[in-house]
């Protein structure tokens, strides 16, 4: 059970109240929320919502309600006794507030820090999903869209495994195709002893793809050797497999350098792992009778779609389309995968539309989208640049994500060291804590929007150490653990000793917020947006700066046991949630 989320304690007192306010409806669901100031004012900390539904449903069928406001009334009056309420009341039109007892925010934060806050992990209903993110192309450039699927597809697979979901976090990366011809015969040409292919060699990857390009395009008979090429490579020539596969691992070890930087696992499995399983694939669906000759290509038509989705090209070749159903075919009926995730730009919305159609009539995936198994598309917009345009650099040249970690990195260490008290910090120390503000910063900028929408990449903005930045959570952060180390007492004899105390405002707002946090990451999860968790980190850390922190003093004061534990419980809620980020915290500034 998760004993972390309040709405989901209060939704199960919630339904108990309806099965007796409402005994011939037993299948209505609790709809409890967090109660939304009214012009500044809130009648509570959470609502119960069901009056208005409940009464269109019954009236007149029961005697006693007169109106929303009276079944109201009644939801009220038969909750069970419990020690999460203070008190009740009903508004308007028979919504019922409720007020939490400080008691049991405080116990519940206490046997947080002794428990750990793994026991706030959210319960999600599905044991496995596969993350299919970051996924870039052999030998053609990383780009900052492939950055921000790495940055969002690590943020939700991380969200889905501490909810205590088996994630397979894959790469699909583009390994396969007819580019791989005119690669391998322009590899042949520059190379013709193998043993002298090396990354030092070859150079920078999308130079060489270009430059084989050119060839391609102005020598036809290099065109109709690489062509045959692919052939030989699809047939399995071990000459042209042995090319492949150092085209790759090239490719691969510039993939890893940025994932390294980042602190991102993944597996990667290629579009050529799901190679061999194509024909099989298509044969089912053509049995199924899904699949028709157009315009010499075999296509499968779908409702509400005008194009139809080729599956095998006229020159009878497989595509990406051909790939990515066998591999969903794969990850639901091989991986048993019950949720599986596609983090893209919202350009490829209707290719995945599409192929989801296609799993659907092929009763793949059911037809209702809230059950499981279930495929999701998570859409992403555009990086854009100070000019509104697609972010590149000067050179129009699409920009290459190490140049933009290491700007991050060495402008976050050009601000630490104008600090005072960095300036003795050991070199070490100087550099760990830049690479975790500069690529924090980089991440949280991108993470803090709604993903769909396009967001603007400015170093000056994300770098920031006022508003809603990384590098202002970091050292919110930094500062709340050096109250606690200037307090000058040890944090574990604090947390048996003392006992949490919410009687001032500001520390109740604290810890509720803190409470809130595990119902935050099962909203996170279930609709997948990592900003939702954003904006709760932000408002953590204004709640315990300008309120808790402004209002009530907490070193050498007569609460400050109490306080210090609220210092802690803040630290280590924020830092499960720099963890979710794929932020790396700071201790110090
Ligand atoms: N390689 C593709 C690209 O760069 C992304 C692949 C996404 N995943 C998938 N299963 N199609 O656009």
């Amino acid at each position: 059970e998760n004993v972390g989320s309040v709405k989901r304690q209060l939704a199960h007192l919630f339904e108990v109240s309806l099965r007796t306010t409402v005994p011939s409806e037993p299948d209505i669901a609790p709809l409890v929320e967090p109660c939304a100031a009214k012009s500044g004012v809130k009648f509570g900390d959470y609502q119960c919502n069901n009056a208005m539904g409940i009464w269109s449903k019954i009236k007149g069928k029961q005697a006693e309600f007169k109106g929303p406001p009276s079944v109201g009334q009644a939801i009220m009056k038969n909750l069970p006794p419990s020690d999460i309420i203070e008190s009740c009341s009903v508004a308007g039109p028979g919504f019922v507030n409720v007020v939490l007892s400080r008691n049991w925010i405080a116990q519940s934060l206490q046997r947080m820090l002794i428990d750990g806050i793994e026991t706030w992990a959210p319960r999600l209903p599905l044991k496995r999903a596969v993350v299919d993110f970051s996924s870039p192309n052999i030998a053609k450039e990383m780009h900052v869209g492939h950055l921000r699927s790495t940055i969002i597809g690590d943020t939700l697979a991380r969200m889905l495994e501490f909810s205590h979901v088996d994630v397979l976090r894959r790469n699909h990366v583009g390994d396969w195709g007819t580019q791989f011809g005119m690669l391998i015969e322009f590899l042949f040409e520059k190379f013709p002893n193998p043993e002298d292919v090396n990354e030092a060699a070859i150079g920078d990857l999308q130079t060489f793809y270009k430059a084989s390009k050119v060839r391609f395009d102005s020598d036809p008979e290099f065109k109709q050797r690489a062509q045959q090429a692919v052939v030989r490579l699809q047939g399995g020539e071990t000459r042209y497999r042995d090319a492949w596969k150092q085209i790759c691992e090239i490719s691969r070890t510039e993939f890893h350098r940025v994932y390294e930087r980042l602190g991102v696992h993944l597996e990667e499995k290629g579009e050529s792992f799901y190679n061999p399983h194509i024909p099989g694939v298509l044969e089912e669906l053509n049995k199924k009778g899904m699949i028709e000759d157009s315009e010499g290509a075999r296509v499968i038509f779908l409702k509400d779609v005008n194009i139809p989705l080729i599956v095998v090209k006229s020159d009878g070749g497989y595509n990406y389309a051909s790939t990515d159903l066998t591999a969903l075919w794969y990850r639901i009926n091989e991986e048993k995968a019950e949720w599986i995730i596609y983090v893209t730009d919202v350009g490829q919305q209707q290719h995945f539309d599409m192929v989801f159609k296609a799993a659907k009539r092929a009763g793949w995936l059911p037809a209702d989208d809230n059950s499981y198994p279930k495929a999701t598309h998570v859409g992403f917009g555009l990086v854009l640049g100070e000019d509104g345009k697609r972010f590149r650099t000067r050179n129009t040249e699409v920009v290459r994500l190490v140049d933009l970690l290491d700007e991050a990195k060495n402008r976050s260490k050009t601000a630490l060291l104008e600090r005072d008290t960095a300036k003795e910090w050991p070199e070490e120390e100087v550099e760990k804590t830049s690479e975790a503000v500069g690529y924090g910063a980089v991440k949280y900028a991108d993470l803090k929007n709604n993903r769909l929408t396009n967001y603007t990449f400015n170093f000056d903005q994300m770098l920031n150490d006022k508003g809603n930045t990384a590098v202002y959570l970091l050292y919110a952060h930094a500062r709340i653990c050096s109250i606690i180390r200037k307090s000058g007492k040890d944090i574990e004899e604090v947390k048996k000793n003392a006992k949490i105390a919410l009687d001032h405002e500001d520390e109740r707002a604290l810890g509720l917020h803190l409470l809130q946090f595990s119902e935050v990451v099962e909203e996170a999860c279930t609709n997948l947006l990592p900003n939702v968790l954003c904006e709760y980190l932000y408002n953590l850390s204004e709640i315990f700066t300008k309120k808790f922190y402004s209002n009530c003093q907490v070193v050498g004061s007569p609460e400050e046991g109490s306080r210090l534990l609220l210092c802690e419980a803040t630290a280590i809620v924020m830092r499960k949630c720099f963890y979710l980020l794929g932020i790396v915290p700071v201790y110090k500034i």
